[in-house]
């Protein structure tokens, strides 16, 4: 194995995690009644292995008769039982308190962390598009998984028990310093190199934790483009390359995680040497004690050895705490972070409401340009959509067709100029409103791993079963669904990968028949289907474009000549405008576009 390299943490770390943890902490005041409960019972429990050290004293000095003291049997006898009763009562006291605490404190961590997990969800999902593009999905997913099992490890194994190792602990020394002043002050010395020893491997540990985290992040990204390609990696054979590439991260992951294991690994042995040094040390010490000064008797002596090892424990857990929390802090960090993105707000206040729109839709010198880019992927568009009318958006790829209708809905908001919804700037407007005034469906229709029925109903949740078999007839789903063994209730498999590329664009279309929209935005809808099944969807699209105002993105004649308006688009500029017949006769991009490509039909 490769030695551990030691390199010091960024200066900007330490920073970050006095953040974190304060940011951490004030979550968890939400819990303040219950930690404090769950402080009490810990404190009833650190004093459990105290009573270890209270009775050896006495067990010593009276009961076996170790010190001068002139006691009969039966006196000796009895104290006996009374050390024993003692001992049995405070330890299962100690026991049942240490349950409570651990199980409150357990409960307090673990509640923190469902509802942290749930507000990453949220935060996801209102990811503006242009957030999500930013990220990689395997980013995300590693911040549930992997990110949050750290907390979770802190919080239900380490942090139920730290409270009650203090305890114990500041228990120990107390009595250490009743027992002998001096020998405790002696110990004393070793704390500040315990403590530098500590300190300096937590840092460590954050580093590492770092690195690990960023590698599994990089692993689950990977894996979850593999998935989503195995079409692609078989039909050109790619499996050997991916399962490099796989092993690549996978033993990046691997080396990152082991360097992490060396350092968690030699913390503790490193604290408990150096503690093994203090203990050997007041051995010494003590045996001069009793020896040459006289001033300790055997009992004492052995109390105070029990203390000092009563100490030790719980520093050893309280080293590797530091260690747990290291981690768990690491892992809270990258969690803010994606807590900290920006969302959109569907229903933000003081926006304009939008109730009953009418469905104009304009763009006044519209620009964009995607985050991250050079290029504009459209530079000053301008038109405006009267209420019903259907525009046909034309031109070659890439000439930015989907980027123009992903600005209706707001997916993303133009860089320059303003988008209008009935005269008003979208970016006013209540998001929630707008959606809900606008159905799409989009160039890859993404269905649900659910049934038929169920896909269709996400168009408008409270549809009844005879509205979606409508939607569904109009979409010409129906004529393949009702095929099926199942009808409507048929699985579609997982993103609908039992069904054929058409039958997938029929039920997107059926779910935005069934929303029922204003405004409606095809992106190449009918683009994967035969000329028949085009057919039936054209007389569907009448009935459905009737009365909205409609966006179809299309390379086919019958859809195109269905539009009041064409709009011909090239490098994201609009270059013509009109009805077909009047883009024919001007004979220009779209005239040569029609004769290419449609002459036949
Ligand atoms: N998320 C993105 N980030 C950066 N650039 C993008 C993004 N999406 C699209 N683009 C770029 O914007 C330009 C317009 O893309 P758009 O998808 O709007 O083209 P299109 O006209 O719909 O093409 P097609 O007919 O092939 O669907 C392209 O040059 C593309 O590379
Ligand atoms: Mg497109």
């Amino acid at each position: 194995m490769k030695r551990f390299r030691y390199r010091p943490p960024e200066a900007m770390c330490s920073v970050e995690t006095k953040e974190t943890l304060r940011r951490l902490a004030r979550e968890a005041r939400r819990y303040a009644g219950r930690l404090a409960a769950a402080l009490f019972f810990a404190v009833l429990a650190g004093l459990g292995p105290l009573s270890y050290a209270k009775a050896l004293n006495p067990l010593f000095n009276d009961v076996l008769g170790a010190s001068h003291g002139a006691l009969s049997v039966a006196q000796r006898l009895r104290e006996l039982w009374i050390i024993i009763a003692f001992l049995l009562a405070a330890n299962v006291i100690a026991a049942a308190a240490q349950y409570c605490a651990s199980y409150l404190t357990a409960w307090s961590g673990q509640r923190l962390i469902a509802e942290m997990r749930a507000r990453l969800f949220e935060r996801i999902v209102h990811f503006p598009l242009a957030e999500f593009d930013r990220w990689r999905q395997g980013e995300l997913f590693a911040r549930f998984e992997q990110d949050l099992q750290l907390m979770t490890d802190a919080v239900s194994i380490s942090l139920p028990q730290l409270t009650q190792n203090t305890v114990t602990f500041v228990g120990a020394v107390i009595g250490m310093f009743v027992t002998d002043w001096r020998m405790a002050l002696f110990l004393f010395i070793f704390v500040p190199i315990v403590y530098a020893a500590v300190a300096r491997f937590s840092s460590l540990i954050t580093t590492g934790t770092h690195r690990a985290q960023e590698s599994i992040a990089d692993l689950s990204s990977t894996l979850i483009e593999a998935l989503g390609s195995v079409r692609t990696i078989k039909a050109f054979g790619r499996e050997q390359h991916e399962l490099a590439r796989f092993t690549n991260r996978n033993e990046a992951y691997f080396g990152s995680y082991m360097k992490l294991t060396q350092l968690l690994l030699t913390q503790p042995g490193v604290v408990s040497i150096l503690m093994l040094v203090a203990f050997l040390a007041i051995v010494v010490v003590s045996a001069l004690e009793v020896v040459v000064f006289q001033r300790l008797n055997i009992g004492q002596v052995f109390q105070f050895w029990t203390l000092v090892v009563l100490a030790s424990n719980p520093l050893n857990r309280g080293a590797n705490f530091v260690g747990d929390l290291a981690k768990a802090t690491v892992g809270a960090g990258r969690i803010f972070t994606v807590l900290d993105a920006p969302v959109e707000n569907p229903a933000a206040p003081g926006a304009q409401r939008l109730l009953a729109p009418c469905g104009e839709v304009s763009f006044a010198e519209v620009s964009f340009i995607f985050p991250g880019t050079e290029e504009p992927a459209l530079r000053q568009i301008s038109f405006a959509a009267r209420p019903g009318e259907t525009v046909a958006l034309v031109g070659p790829s890439g000439a930015g067709k989907t980027t123009l209708v992903n600005l209706i809905p707001r997916f993303y908001e133009p860089t320059g100029g303003r988008v209008m919804i009935d005269g008003v700037d979208a970016r006013s407007l209540s998001l929630a409103d707008l959606r809900s005034a606008i159905a799409l469906v989009p160039q890859e229709p993404q269905l649900f791993g659910e049934s038929v029925e169920e896909n269709i109903r996400y168009g408008r949740l409270d549809a009844t079963p005879a509205e979606i078999r409508r939607a569904a007839e109009l979409a010409n789903v129906t004529e393949f669904v009702d095929e099926l063994p199942d009808g409507m209730a048929t699985h579609v498999g997982e993103r609908g990968v039992r069904l054929s590329g058409g039958q997938r664009q029929r039920i997107a279309i059926a779910r935005a028949i069934l929303r029922d929209p204003r405004i409606l935005i095809l992106d190449e809808a009918t683009s994967a289907l035969d000329s028949h099944s085009e057919r039936l969807i054209a007389q569907a699209l009448d009935h459905l474009l009737a009365g909205r105002t409609t966006f179809i993105i299309a390379h086919r004649l019958s859809t195109i000549r269905r539009a009041t308006r064409i709009l011909y688009l090239e490098a994201g500029r609009v270059i013509e405008e009109g009805s077909h017949q009047d883009l024919l006769a001007r004979n220009g991009a779209y005239a040569r576009l029609y004769a290419v490509q449609f002459s036949g039909t």
